[in-house]
């Protein structure tokens, strides 16, 4: 990485810090909510985009100090959901509120020191490299006369050392695997510093090693830095390991359940959002729910018989283990 001292949030570009346009401080709007309640939540939410109407009524709490992980079918509204939490999507009705202050009231950059988001899908600017993108995470900690400090080198350096980035930073982000990519960005946002953190699906891309690696840094910041972490995955079994609290999602924006996963994750559940019959046994690693989906129609053919597996000597199918699952 080069040195950055000369303000590396001068360049402009679509890889930026996401958030909202500038609005009063919290406190010079009328639109104030009590200051009890969890840090980040929002009431009766109507999202769209233009005539698409992806959610209505839809409330949420994010606790405190929790790493929640948000769960749910593709098109549910999980994204949409996390856009509205980081003021990335005006709620058509209802309101987001942060420290209990409507979101919307808050300056840009004020709301960037204390949430950053991890968006699905992110365009880097052409040729920018590494170090530049992830720097860019500390765009809203820059000041007018003092625009890079060590400080903001330090956690940039940080950001991209818990990611495994930090040889790539000289590297161009467009020259980059898709993993490699998505560790960056994920590095851009640790580099904001932020105590609540919402993560678009973090693992998207990444090889099954690298996917642990990322939650346990997830799992970290939640258990040892007090940050909270809101997430969006796909894994209903890496969920039920992360989180401390598990919202589902079904199709239409709602809040089908949540709590913790032991309680929430059950096979009725799973079918009834997924369409999928499975069962739930125990992680033999962890003790939290396991997803098993039933067995497929068509097996692909091993030892044996044509289409139907055989297991190797010793070795207890998964059916069999199944079977034996009260
Ligand atoms: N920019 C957009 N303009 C119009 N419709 C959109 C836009 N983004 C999302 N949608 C629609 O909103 C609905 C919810 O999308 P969203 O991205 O929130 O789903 P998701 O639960 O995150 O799905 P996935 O698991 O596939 O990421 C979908 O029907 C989607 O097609
Ligand atoms: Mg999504």
């Amino acid at each position: 990485m080069k040195d950055g001292k000369e303000g590396r949030m001068s360049k402009s570009g679509t890889g930026g810090i996401r958030t909202a346009k500038s609005g009063a401080a919290p406190g010079t709007s009328g639109a104030r909510a009590a200051a009890d309640g969890p840090r980040l939540r929002a009431e009766d939410l109507t999202l769209c985009y233009d005539q698409r109407t992806v959610a209505t009524g839809l409330g949420v709490e994010i606790p405190d100090d929790s790493f929640t992980v948000i769960i749910g079918p593709n098109a549910c509204g999980k994204s949409t959901l996390l856009k509205a939490l980081a003021r990335m999507l005006r709620p058509q009705r209802g309101q987001v509120y942060l420290d209990g202050a409507a979101i919307a009231s808050y300056r840009s950059r004020e709301v960037a020191r204390r949430l950053g988001l991890l968006p699905q899908s992110s365009t880097a600017p052409g040729g920018i490299t590494v170090g530049d993108l992830v720097a860019r995470g500390r765009y809203p900690h820059q000041r007018l006369l003092k625009q890079w400090s060590a400080e903001d080198e330090a956690a940039v350096v940080e950001a991209m050392e818990q990611t495994g980035v930090r040889e790539l930073a000289d590297r161009p982000v467009d020259d980059l695997s898709g993993g490699q990519r998505q560790r960056v960005w994920l590095s851009m946002v640790l580099a904001q510093q932020t105590p609540l953190l919402l993560l678009d699906e973090p693992t998207t891309f990444l090889d099954i090693a690298h996917q642990v690696e990322v939650l346990d840094l997830c799992a970290g910041l939640h258990a040892r830095r007090g940050h909270t972490v809101v997430a969006v995955l796909h894994d209903l079994n890496q969920a039920c390991r992360y989180a401390s609290h598990l919202i589902v999602m079904r199709a239409g924006g709602v809040i089908a359940a949540e709590g913790d996963p032991a309680s929430v994750m059950t096979a009725e559940l799973v079918e009834d959002v997924f369409g999928l019959p499975c069962r739930i046994i125990e992680d033999p690693e962890t003790g939290t729910p396991l997803m098993v989906p039933a067995a497929p129609k068509y097996h692909a053919p091993q030892s044996g018989q044509p289409g139907r597996p055989q297991a190797a000597p010793g070795t207890p199918s998964t059916a069999a283990v199944l079977a034996e699952t009260p």
